[in-house]
């Protein structure tokens, strides 16, 4: 499988490290100058990548392109290139709807959306496919967890879901500086908050005959400290507040497509 990338940023870097460390069988990894930094970091970790200034060389060479490049960029970078009529086009792009990926590329290419997880460097992520597409699948079920959606607004509740990626990151920020006030180091209080969601993370994956809701429970012993928290943030609004932010990202991402 030749497989090559138009956009070589933060997510084409977490999936080729994944690739390079997988056992999916590839002849080569193609990859685009932009951006160089980045380019040069992949360019020198395997003798299967080979960098390309000119994008249509890539599109050219490839069995399938990943297209991972911003969305205000995906039309200008994409109505520049010819694909062959049976190409396949994983468009990463969020909230680029697949008929104008379509409109812009090729009228009769095989195109499907994905949403990797940066995890998918460690194989530990997890991808949305849509519509199911058994290339995708394949390839990135060499990198984690593989979910194929048969509709947009699950694809779209699902991107939703997935941006709580940095409000995740606030909570343990939050936590981290609640801490530093108390005269405990800051790297202290991330090892020990990192430490405390990777397990909870891991009982998580490990009980999914359990709802998160039976977790808390059985995280909290009644009338005990975890109860307390939850209950004041809830009193406080806390997951009124995450909701509320839900609904307006989903209101955005159906308006952007
Ligand atoms: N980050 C994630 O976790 C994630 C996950 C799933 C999907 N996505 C989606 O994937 C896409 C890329 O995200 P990202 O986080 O990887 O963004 P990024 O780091 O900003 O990468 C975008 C890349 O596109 C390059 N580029 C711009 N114009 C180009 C051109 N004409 N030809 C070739 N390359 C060009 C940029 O190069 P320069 O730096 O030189 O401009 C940059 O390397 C976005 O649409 C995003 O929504 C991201």
């Amino acid at each position: 499988m030749n497989i090559g990338f138009i956009g070589t940023g933060v997510i084409t870097e977490a999936i080729i490290n994944g690739l390079i460390k997988s056992d999916y069988s590839i002849e080569n990894i193609f990859i685009s100058l932009r951006n160089k930094t980045v380019s040069m970091r992949l360019a020198g970790l395997s003798s299967i990548i080979s960098v390309f200034k000119d994008n249509q060389e890539i599109v050219d060479r490839s069995d399938v392109v990943i297209f991972a490049v911003l969305p205000e960029q995906a039309e200008e970078v994409l109505s520049q290139l010819n694909f062959a009529n049976d190409a396949h086009i994983i468009s990463l792009v969020a909230t680029v709807q697949i008929e104008k990926i379509r409109k812009w590329s090729s009228q009769t290419a095989n195109i499907c959306r994905a949403v990797p997880l940066p995890s998918v460097a460690d194989h530990n992520g997890i991808t949305t496919v849509f519509p199911p597409n058994e290339r995708a699948e394949e390839l990135f079920g060499h990198l984690g967890q593989v979910v194929p959606l048969e509709t947009l607004e699950a694809f779209d509740a699902f991107v939703t879901a997935g941006a709580t990626m940095g409000f995740y990151f606030d909570i343990l920020e939050t936590a981290s500086q609640w801490l530093s006030k108390q005269d405990i180091q800051y790297q202290d209080a991330r090892c020990f908050l990192s430490a405390l969601f990777s397990g909870l993370a891991e009982t998580a994956k490990n009980t999914s005959d359990l709802t998160f809701s039976e977790l808390r429970t059985g995280h909290s012993t009644p009338n005990g400290l975890n109860q307390q928290l939850s209950e004041d943030f809830r009193a406080a609004g806390g997951q009124d507040a995450l909701v509320k932010a839900l609904n307006s990202l989903q209101t955005r991402i159906v308006k952007d497509a």
